[in-house]
């Protein structure tokens, strides 16, 4: 069975072709391409979402047909498109959907919507296989910080959520103040390195509550008033930047590792995938690989290039969708608010 996959739910364009086998539930990538704004709204400090669509207008099409062709496929060899149907950007969400429809028209295909943070909270499968079920993951990105309980394919429970800001808008908003360009996530990791993570005393919030929600918006104002307290960010020497740069690297991935391994424990489920933009981050993965270890959790992490946005883990997606014995709903719509 192959399968096209659409992802234009933000500010990246991505097209991948999945090969499964119903019969087994596995299968393999065939070819996939990604394309990133993110230098086009890197000069407006943040995703300008009229912006994000016009570009998925241009990039989108050009792109099917050339993956397509990447993967020597015809579209008549094609038997379902999947698309991220949201949540996301509405204009942008508009583009993939409408196309997907169009192409599933002329092309007699039928069109799958899948929820964006399904594909997130499934791409670990790309690698292989998912982890046995139970498992918990954590999506961080830059719109959605939560812990999913997966009891199966369509079967999920957020058990913990962000209260205010998600974590890769707090690194985002939180480099913005240390003046380091959009996406502050790799920016502030790039500099955390040999920094002195204690030396501007920032707090580890919600970590002493008995929850496993999260909170972030108090860390980017200690952030704020630690620079301020300090003579402004124009004072700052290199080993400043380097040591606040570090403070709040740790914060954020002290909080998530701490209260992910805390989910796993209290619902027995003690396997652990983390995925979203943060993921991508070495210390959060490497502070999670020895907590979990000594707490007796496993981990499994997808790909560097499947934990940001991508349209692989749409297309897999889609693919376990049939798997479970599901197919596309007659009547769906894009859905920028979508609860998982
Ligand atoms: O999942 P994603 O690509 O897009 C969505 O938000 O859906 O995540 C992007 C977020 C941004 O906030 C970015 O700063 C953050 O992920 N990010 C990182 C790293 N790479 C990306 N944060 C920390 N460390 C990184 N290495
Ligand atoms: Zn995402």
């Amino acid at each position: 069975m192959i399968i096209v996959g659409i992802e234009t739910s933000c500010d990246e364009t991505a097209v991948a072709i999945y090969e499964g086998d119903v019969a087994t539930g596995k299968g393999e990538l065939l070819a996939e391409q990604v394309a990133s704004q993110i230098e086009t709204h890197a000069r407006f400090g943040g995703v300008v979402p009229e912006v994000a669509s016009r570009e998925h207008l241009l990039a989108l099409p050009p792109m099917v047909e050339s993956v397509l062709a990447e993967a020597s496929l015809p579209w008549s060899r094609v038997d379902y498109i999947a698309v991220t149907a949201g949540p996301g950007l509405m204009g942008a969400l508009l583009v993939g959907t409408s196309y997907a429809r169009a192409a599933g028209l002329v092309h007699n295909i039928p069109v799958l919507p899948v929820h964006h943070m399904e594909g997130h909270l499934l791409a670990p499968g790309l690698a292989g296989a998912l982890p046995e079920f139970p498992f918990i993951t954590l999506l961080v990105s830059g719109g959605h910080t939560m812990l999913v309980r997966v009891d199966g394919i369509g079967s999920y429970s957020v058990i913990g959520e962000t209260v205010d800001d998600a974590a890769g808008e707090c690194f985002d908003k939180s480099a913005r103040l240390l003046g380091l360009p959009y996406p502050g996530g790799p920016e502030v990791a790039l500099l955390a390195k040999g920094g002195d993570r204690k030396r501007f005393g920032l707090p580890r919030p919600m970590l002493n509550r008995d929850n496993l929600d999260f909170s972030f918006s108090g860390l980017k104002t200690a952030v704020m008033y630690a620079v301020k307290n300090a003579g402004g960010i124009e004072s700052f020497d290199l080993q400043a930047m380097k040591d606040m740069a570090a403070g709040i690297e740790g914060s954020i991935c002290e909080v998530l590792v701490k209260k992910s391994v805390r989910a796993c424990l209290r619902e027995d489920a003690p396997r652990l995938v983390i995925a979203g933009g943060v993921a991508a981050n070495q210390t959060l993965r490497s502070m999670l690989f020895k907590l979990a270890e000594s707490k007796g959790v496993e981990v499994h992490l997808p790909h560097p290039k499947h934990c940001t946005d991508n349209a692989a883990m749409i297309a897999y997606a889609g693919f376990q969708h049939l798997f479970a014995g599901r197919n596309a709903p007659e009547e769906w719509d894009a859905t920028p608010r979508w609860t998982l």
